[in-house]
């Protein structure tokens, strides 16, 4: 056990400036416990996927990225639903990051999703599909909740501008997420006590 805090690496699936997911990743900063970081990880840099490119060596926005995993004790990802499925600019990052398939950054790397979305079910199809994705990866999730997530036209009654609605948002989600709060935190610290100790870290180079 370390005195050091536990650093989560917090990852919006959506570029959108005034995102409403990259709102639930800044949330997760305000409510994070003492002795819990959270980085927000925008993805803006990460290319396409493509085997020839991968071939020559990862660019250096993929080099950055999986090491900015490897670096984190767990991943929040915050997920948009695009057409019931999981945004392609978030599925592109994690092929990368899912690379190579045996030790990749990805694996045993405890991770929890969340997302924010107008529609009736919210994100619950794109969290599903990107567990699915993780089951793959061997990357340990954390069990799904219901955090009771804003729904968008609740935040828009109003029609603020972007500044408050992202307020709005961040406070909304801050409330939704301070009730998974204690028992994710307790879900990571156990987790990363496995981590460092090494009996999940699969896959290591010998
Ligand atoms: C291509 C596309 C497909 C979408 N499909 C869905 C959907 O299936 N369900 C849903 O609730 N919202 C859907 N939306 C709405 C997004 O979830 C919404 O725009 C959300 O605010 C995007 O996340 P962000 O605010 O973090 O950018 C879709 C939006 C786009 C652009």
């Amino acid at each position: 056990v370390t005195d050091r805090p536990i650093r989560i690496l917090g990852i919006p699936g959506s570029l959108r400036q005034h995102s409403y997911n990259r709102g639930l990743i800044r949330a997760a900063q305000d409510v994070a416990p003492e002795g819990v970081e959270v980085e927000l990880y925008l993805l803006h840099d990460i290319p396409f996927f493509n085997g020839d490119v991968e071939d020559i060596g990862d660019p250096d926005a993929v080099v950055r990225f999986k090491e900015a995993i490897r670096e984190a004790d767990g991943l929040l990802i915050a997920t948009p639903q695009y057409n019931r499925s999981i945004p392609g600019v978030l599925k592109n990052a994690i092929d990368w990051a899912s690379r190579p398939p045996r030790g990749s950054a990805l694996d045993g790397k405890p991770t929890a999703v969340f997302g924010a979305s107008p529609g009736a079910t919210g994100t619950a199809r794109a969290q599903s599909q990107l567990r699915q994705a993780f089951v793959f990866t061997s990357t340990p999730r954390c069990p799904p909740r219901n955090p009771g997530l804003p729904r968008r036209r609740e935040v828009r009654r109003n029609r603020p501008p972007h500044a408050r609605e992202d307020a709005g948002v961040r406070r909304e989600a801050s409330d939704g997420a301070g009730g998974v709060d204690a028992e994710a935190g307790g879900w990571l610290a156990a987790n990363r006590e496995r981590h460092d100790s090494g009996v999940e870290r699969r896959g290591a180079a010998p």
